[in-house]
């Protein structure tokens, strides 16, 4: 890749913060931009920091996140995920800067029951998918550049996510009852935060799917989670647990193309869960 200054937006989120540090491992000039000084609602400051940067790539990480919460505000989900997208795609093509957008496995509604291929019709069940949805068309519509990377069920440092819940409840000997019924491929920040590096370096734009690899259920992911404690976790169903937004049943994702493209296979779910949870216990961590 040519002379690189990737601009990274959400800076300040889970994932944001590992890409940040991956990035500037590979020694990338990296400008972290956390929603406190770039809010992708605001046209004028997207247009005015990018013009002052002048980044080779933006990798927009910043969305609004709330999966449940979305489906009472719609209004503010489709604001950050939808116009917010669409201003740093106007703002880009302008610029003539490409763009990398972060897209979820909930744009499909997972009843086809085998792996999503990027050419699988999209069609979300809830608001959170439907405006992660409106983030992918308006990156499709303004550039001719672009990546969108669809990725699920992420976790890693700096975040609230299902993996500290699990070993929290755990850690206070709390009863676990975990949905069985919804299965999908979760995926460390980490391991996300390397596959986007390396393919960035490929200059080969497109959707692509990137998780860690395997399938499991939820219910599975807390049990290897919680191998080292002594709890039990009850597998219950979707019905056991009503939530405000639906989940899709089966939103595993087919790597292929990013495998073709990258040239590697990702790590299994289970090493990567591994591996985080043995930095945790030696606080490498960032
Ligand atoms: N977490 C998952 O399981 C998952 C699965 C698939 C895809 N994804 C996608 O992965 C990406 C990263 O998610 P994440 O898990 O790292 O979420 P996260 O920790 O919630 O990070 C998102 C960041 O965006 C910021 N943000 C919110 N509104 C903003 C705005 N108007 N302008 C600029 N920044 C704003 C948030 O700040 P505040 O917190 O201060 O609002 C937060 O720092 C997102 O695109 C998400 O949709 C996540």
């Amino acid at each position: 890749m040519a002379e690189s200054k990737l601009l990274v937006t959400g800076a300040g989120g889970m994932l944001g913060k590992a890409l940040v540090a991956c990035l500037e491992s590979r020694d990338h000039k990296v400008i972290a931009m956390p929603k406190e000084k770039l809010d992708v609602t605001n046209y004028e400051q997207v247009q005015a920091v990018l013009s002052e940067q002048k980044p080779s790539l933006v990798l927009h990480c910043a969305a609004y996140t709330k999966v449940d919460q979305a489906e009472s505000e719609p209004a503010l989900a489709f604001l950050i995920n939808g116009y917010g997208t669409e201003n740093l795609a106007v703002a880009c093509n302008q610029l003539d800067i490409p763009m990398l957008y972060i897209s979820s496995d909930y744009v499909f509604d997972g009843n086809q029951n085998r792996p999503y291929t990027t050419w699988d019709q999209t069609s979300p069940l809830s608001v959170y998918g439907k405006t992660k949805l409106a983030g992918e068309l308006a990156v499709q519509r303004h550039l001719k550049r672009f990546y969108i990377v669809r990725t699920s069920w992420l976790y890693g440092p700096n975040g609230q996510n299902f993996v500290e819940t699990i070993l929290r409840l755990a850690s206070e000997g709390k009863p676990l009852r975990v949905v069985a019924d919804q299965f999908g491929s979760p995926t460390c920040t980490l391991s996300l935060s390397e596959v986007i590096a390396d393919l960035i370096e490929t200059e080969r734009y497109g959707v692509y799917h990137a998780t860690d690899d395997g399938v499991t259920n939820w219910c599975e992911f807390a049990r290897e989670i919680t191998k080292e404690f002594q709890s039990e976790v009850i597998a219950i169903e979707t019905k056991d647990m009503p939530r405000p937004a639906t989940r899709p049943k089966y939103s595993v994702m087919d790597k292929t193309t990013l495998i073709n493209t990258i040239g590697r296979e990702l790590p299994s779910w289970q090493e990567s869960l591994a591996n985080y949870i043995s930095l945790k216990k030696s606080e490498a961590l960032v």
